[in-house]
């Protein structure tokens, strides 16, 4: 039996605890599958009286993280307290020059930082793993940077969120209010501290980033993601989704084009077939396409401190069952050093499916003069309905286009003229159709 291994975790959040009692709980199992045991030899979070559930065994406290990176007695330090900057980056700094090992849930910290701390790591000859950090317990990274050796990505995408997913699915599913949802996201501990971060597509921006990295061997570039939020999908778009045979997700969606790639989060239709739209609930997926492979879809619980814990506690065993002078495979699939600059492709540039809902007033040629916009743009339509009024007065009505596959340029430009043409009484609602097996 070699050593044991020795652990320091920084943040005992609703993660951070769970981390820790599953270490604690299944020390027998662990120590049978690694060779070793696994000891958490200290801890630092902001309140050492705060009562989290969980024994601490004999660690040592830490009032101050980057402290305990730089100088507590531990092999690995797992960082889960969170943030791009501030003290989660200072620690992991400060542990990997120390020559740590490194576990970290942080995404935001790898979207801002990720290339600079891998370098680091890589220099250091120490492992930075990161499971975690995107789609809960799905164990994502792995597969990417081991099990797909040699197939090349073309098109990666998923649920990256959970809160978001959650609310969409119970909006559809209960027709509830999109307030109500998020309130019981918020409590079942599935949203960010601050939740305009899920809402509003950071969170899957942030994961989707370090997926693109790892899909292209790129370097991370969160800041080139069109981003847009899920808080404009009301029921009538989920409604006439349905009945148009989608369902909508917030995907996050990385593409190589002729341009460069293509990083985008926004609410998308997806067939009501397809095996991405069966994925409700808190759960994540991740659909990888591979010239040897084809497409693979990975799905399972994406948020919450168990399934967090899972992710961290597997990293944190790949570490014990390593051994000095065995050659890792670098953090990101490539050396940190080879990675490529990202090259952004024009979100205008674009090209799929289009959902557009109009709400116009009720009057002669108002169908005529849309249509006559979509033609004037070659846009080629797939459907064209007039909706039921629904509760909406007598005045108005609804006007639902589906498009074949054109460009946002096209559809942009579109929807601008019709806006000129006067006969919109509403913001319109566009939303991106997504091909999906
Ligand atoms: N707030 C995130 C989610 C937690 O809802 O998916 C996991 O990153």
């Amino acid at each position: 039996m070699g050593e044991a291994l020795r652990v320091g975790i920084a943040g005992l959040g609703t993660v951070g605890a769970s981390v820790a009692r599953v270490l604690s709980e299944k020390t027998a199992e662990l120590t049978r599958q690694c060779g070793r045991e696994i000891v958490v030899t200290a801890v630092s979070a902001r309140d050492r009286a705060k009562d989290r559930g969980v024994s601490l065994g004999d660690a040592q406290w830490f009032d101050d993280p980057v402290e305990m990176a730089r100088s507590a007695p531990i092999d690995v330090f797992v960082e889960l307290i969170g943030g791009e900057n501030g003290t989660a980056y200072a620690c992991v700094k400060a542990a990997l020059e120390a020559g740590r090992h490194v576990v970290t849930a942080n995404k935001a910290l790898l979207a801002a930082h990720g290339v600079a701390i891998a370098q680091a790591a890589e220099k250091e000859g120490v492992l930075l793993n990161y499971e975690a950090a995107v789609a809960g317990g799905i164990p994502v990274i792995k597969t990417m940077r081991e099990a797909l050796a040699g197939n090349a990505v073309t098109r990666v995408f998923g649920i990256l969120n959970g809160t978001c997913n959650y609310i969409l699915t119970r909006m559809e599913q209960d027709g509830l209010s999109f307030a109500e949802c998020l309130e019981e996201a918020q409590r079942l501990g599935y949203a960010e501290a601050d939740p305009t971060f899920d809402i509003e597509g950071q969170d899957t921006a942030h994961k989707l980033a370090i997926l693109t990295s790892l899909a292209f061997g790129s370097e991370i570039s969160a800041g080139d993601i069109y981003l847009e939020g899920i808080a404009n999908i009301t029921q009538a778009d989920i409604r006439a989704a349905a009945e148009l045979g989608y369902r909508i997700k917030l995907l996050g969606v990385a593409q190589k084009t002729e341009s460069g790639i293509e990083q985008r989060v926004h609410p998308t239709m997806v067939p009501t077939s397809s095996v991405i739209a069966q994925v409700h609930g808190v759960t994540n997926a991740v659909a990888i396409e591979t010239d040897i492979l084809g497409e693979l879809l990975l799905s399972g619980p994406g948020a919450g401190g168990e399934a967090t814990a899972s992710a961290v506690v597997g990293d944190i065993a790949d570490i014990a069952k390593s051994r000095p002078g065995f050659q890792h495979g670098p953090v990101f699939g490539w050396p940190a050093r080879e990675l490529t600059p990202y090259k952004r492709a024009r979100m205008r540039a674009h090209a799929g499916g289009y959902f557009i809902r109009l709400t116009v007033a009720d009057r002669t040629g108002v169908f005529a003069a849309i249509a006559r916009r979509m033609a004037d743009n070659d846009i080629s339509l797939e459907s064209i309905v007039q909706h039921a009024n629904g509760d909406m007065a007598d005045d108005r009505k609804t006007v639902i286009l589906v498009t074949h596959e054109t460009t946002e340029a096209a559809v942009r430009k579109a929807v601008k003229e019709m806006t000129a043409d006067g006969h919109l009484v509403d913001t319109p609602q566009v939303i991106r159709i997504e091909r999906a097996e």
